[in-house]
């Protein structure tokens, strides 16, 4: 066999884009494996999964209606995956008009895509030097608003407290990805200086419909 063999396929070009593979759900959590695979920093985490991040949520088909249920009660969390090796969590978060979250901390790296609707972050800057056993002084950063498109980081120790709302007049859903499995945050009072451990709630597609804490 000689080379020259190639010459007698002709090049098939495929103009349906049925034949275009779509980025989902799976696709999102293999590529963010593949990432953290390689060991790679915090920062260049954010970079790598902020693309991700933006690719998924361009299209949103592939988040299910159970993931897409919201209550009135706060703003609902639905978990999308948990790493078998802890190394991150993917959430759905439902928003309805008004609900917002206290100003907290993570303690990790995360980052939020918008999948629908639009939501306000504003970051916060810790002004005290953290000595002080559950205090902390912070200072109001500028708020953004995040919608399709855009992403949101968090990156400590300087980057990751932030306070999250949708101040619109329609249900948004935004998904979160997490640098460990977030079964606990912070809570800061910024009028007080109060620092507050808070267990996280969420709903688990292994559990059924029923709620858990994690
Ligand atoms: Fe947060």
């Amino acid at each position: 066999m000689d080379g020259g063999a190639a010459a007698i396929f002709p090049t098939i070009s495929f103009m349906s884009t049925a034949s275009t593979p779509r980025f989902g759900l799976q696709d999102y959590i293999r590529s963010i494996e593949s990432i953290l695979a390689r060991r790679p920093s915090d920062r260049v985490i954010i970079r790598e999964v902020s693309q991700a991040t933006k690719r998924l949520c361009a299209d949103d088909r592939w988040l299910e209606e159970q993931f897409r249920v919201g209550s009135p009660d706060g703003y609902n969390r639905h978990l999308l995956h948990r790493d078998p090796q802890n190394r991150f969590i993917v959430l759905s978060l439902v928003w309805m008009p008004g609900q917002m979250t206290p100003i907290h901390d993570h303690s990790c790296w995360g980052l939020m895509g918008i999948v629908e609707g639009s939501l306000e972050e504003v970051g916060y800057e810790r002004l005290d030097d953290g000595t002080r056993p559950g205090y902390a002084e912070l200072e109001e950063g500028r708020g953004s608003d995040v919608g399709r498109g855009s992403v949101a980081y968090l990156l400590p120790p300087h980057e990751e407290i932030h306070r999250i709302g949708n101040t619109g007049d329609g249900q948004s859903i935004s998904l979160h990805v997490y640098g460990r499995d977030l079964d606990e945050v912070n809570v800061f009072d910024q009028t007080s200086g109060k620092v507050s451990p808070m267990r996280i709630k969420y709903y688990s597609p292994e559990c059924g419909d029923q709620p858990f804490v994690i």
